[in-house]
């Protein structure tokens, strides 16, 4: 099998004094759409901000590429097509739809155009010049989306983009990370919402107290769904 796209070894993260990662480690591989699955407080977005050099103190190593992250600044990380959807979303409220998508800079060729991200989030385009205020949860979880595609970064790191949405607005979601998947994209995706995790992704990682406890391919997790989801806590 190929090397991992990314390996994290034994990942610790602080946050002042308080330890909040205790030893993860993962492999992700190319084009694979990978959940991060867990209860509250288990340390997944502290992992996702890990990978994108968000968390100051960090021991362990953290390899994209084969290049070792930790040490790195965000902006670097960025720079070699890693890109991170928080779960607060980000959007700038008194910027519009259009300056939201041009903030973050482009890294790498291969970013969609403004013209393809419009084509993709059609509500998108008819908001184009609106206030980041003006727009609904779920458009502003897509424009946090269409924002990283521009970027041209090709690992994405999506923290619970469905919370707080209606369904219809979540299968959307659903839809859209589809795609991204077919176009080759690989995403680790934090979702609390086991259903819609079990119908997108390739494989599933249980984090429990900081630390990766478990991993499941998508048939397991079906057919162990009641004992998976009470370790979960959903
Ligand atoms: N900014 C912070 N300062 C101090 N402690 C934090 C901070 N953010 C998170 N923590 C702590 O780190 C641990 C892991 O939190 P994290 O946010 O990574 O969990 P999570 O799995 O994403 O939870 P949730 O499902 O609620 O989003 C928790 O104990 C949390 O209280
Ligand atoms: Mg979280």
């Amino acid at each position: 099998m190929a090397e991992p796209l990314l390996t994290l070894r034994d990942v610790k993260a602080w946050y002042g004094p308080s330890q909040a990662l205790h030893g993860a480690s993962l492999e992700v591989h190319e084009g694979e759409l990978l959940t991060l699955l867990g209860r509250n407080g288990a340390g997944k977005s502290t992992l996702l901000k890990s990978i994108m050099g968000m968390i100051d103190k960090r021991q362990g190593s953290i390899r994209f590429k084969g290049k070792e992250l930790i040490g790195l600044a965000p902006h670097h990380i960025g720079r070699l097509g890693v890109a991170f959807c928080p779960d607060d979303r980000g959007i700038y409220a008194s910027l519009t739809v259009r300056e939201n998508l041009r903030l973050p800079p482009v890294v790498a060729e291969g970013g969609m155009s403004e013209a393809e991200l419009f084509e993709l989030f059609p509500n998108l385009a008819q908001r184009a010049g609106s206030a980041g205020t003006h727009l609904s949860g779920g458009e502003q979880q897509m424009l946090a989306i269409a924002r990283i595609l521009r970027t041209g970064a090709r690992m994405l790191l999506l923290d619970e983009p469905t919370e707080g949405l209606a369904p219809v607005i979540v299968d959307r979601i659903g839809d859209l990370i589809r795609q991204l998947k077919e176009r080759g994209y690989t995403i680790v995706l934090v979702e609390q919402n086991v259903h819609f995790a079990a119908e997108l992704a390739d494989r599933h990682c249980l984090m429990e107290s900081g630390r990766i406890t478990d991993t499941f391919d998508a048939t397991t997790l079906l057919r162990d769904f009641d004992a998976i989801t009470a370790r979960i806590g959903v």
